[in-house]
């Protein structure tokens, strides 16, 4: 397997880029001077403006190897149809290459540290025909990474990890009840050093942010529960995706990787989750 050297390791909380619309640039900048490193995007114009998060990324003047920068592979049906990023009749193969010299150029940078699929394609031939396309990215050294989001089916993901020549090593996922916070599949992440990534995790939670349990947490360390929440995330070795519009938000957000939780707090916590 091809070992890509100097990467710049994963933040512990990476800023996400979606819905920001025109303001996508500014929010971006802010994130960048509030000191997150990480950032999230997609060549999916549908809901992200990749070009305005490559003019942020220049105009903050922060070295690009400071930076930890992921962007996705949007398959055709993930799309507006007036707005797709490549040639939806050419091979998915080629759909890949295009949308990701699309993503380089809106990016203003010539790799990235992780490429990702936006969604599992089926049937599964078609998923490995856009694994190949993007495994070749990787051995050009353009992406130093790859993953895949919304794969809620261990099944698929233990598929893709054992036909896939370069391993994923990111899963990006909404972090909710109905998969059962992927228990399973975080267990089976964790074993393969796979880095789980969440999305959703503050607004498909009130009911956790709103329980006795992180409340009263919340008192003691005097942080927000959304705090408390983003640092129970953390010491289960989940990557959370914050994509706040407050300045204020994004200063707290950062500051829950210092937030050091004792080992039974975690145990109440992740007894909310898995009642
Ligand atoms: N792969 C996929 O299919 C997929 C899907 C959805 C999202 N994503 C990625 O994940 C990123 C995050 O999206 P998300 O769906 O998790 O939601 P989000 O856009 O991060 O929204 C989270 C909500 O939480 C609030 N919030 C954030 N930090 C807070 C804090 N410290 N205290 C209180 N409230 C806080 C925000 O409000 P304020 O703005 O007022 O702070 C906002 O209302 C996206 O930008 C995108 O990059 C990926």
């Amino acid at each position: 397997m091809h070992e890509n050297q100097n990467t710049t390791p994963m933040p512990s909380l990476i800023y996400g880029t979606a819905w920001k619309k025109d303001q996508t640039a500014r929010l971006v900048l802010e994130a960048l001077k509030s000191g997150f490193k990480g950032i999230d995007t997609a060549c999916q114009p549908k809901h992200y403006n990749e070009a305005l998060v490559g003019d942020a990324l220049k105009l903050s003047g922060i070295d690009r190897s400071e930076l930890f920068i992921q962007t996705k592979f949007t398959p055709v049906t993930g799309h507006d149809p007036s707005a797709i990023p490549y040639d939806k009749d050419a091979p998915l193969s080629e759909q890949v290459a295009q949308s990701f010299e699309v993503s380089k150029n809106n990016l203003k940078s010539d790799y990235v540290d992780a490429l990702i699929l936006h969604t599992p394609l089926f049937p599964f031939a078609h998923l490995i025909a856009v694994w190949r396309a993007m495994e070749k990215i990787y051995e050009r050294g353009e992406a130093k990474a790859l993953g895949i989001s919304n794969c809620y089916d261990l099944n698929v993901l233990k598929r893709l990890y054992s036909e896939a020549e370069i391993k994923p090593a990111i899963v990006q996922n909404r972090f909710y009840e109905e998969s059962d916070y992927d228990v399973h599949l975080r267990a089976w992440c964790n074993a393969q050093h796979i880095t789980y990534q969440s999305f959703w995790s503050l607004t498909a939670n009130p009911h956790l942010l709103g329980s006795r349990t992180i409340m009263k947490l919340a008192l003691k360390y005097r942080k927000s529960e959304a705090q408390i929440f983003f640092a129970y995330l953390i010491s289960q070795g989940i990557t959370p995706l914050s994509g706040t519009t407050s300045k204020e938000h994004m200063r707290d957000d950062l500051e829950t990787d210092r937030i050091v939780l004792e080992s039974d707090e975690i145990e109440q916590i992740s007894s909310l989750l898995h009642h």
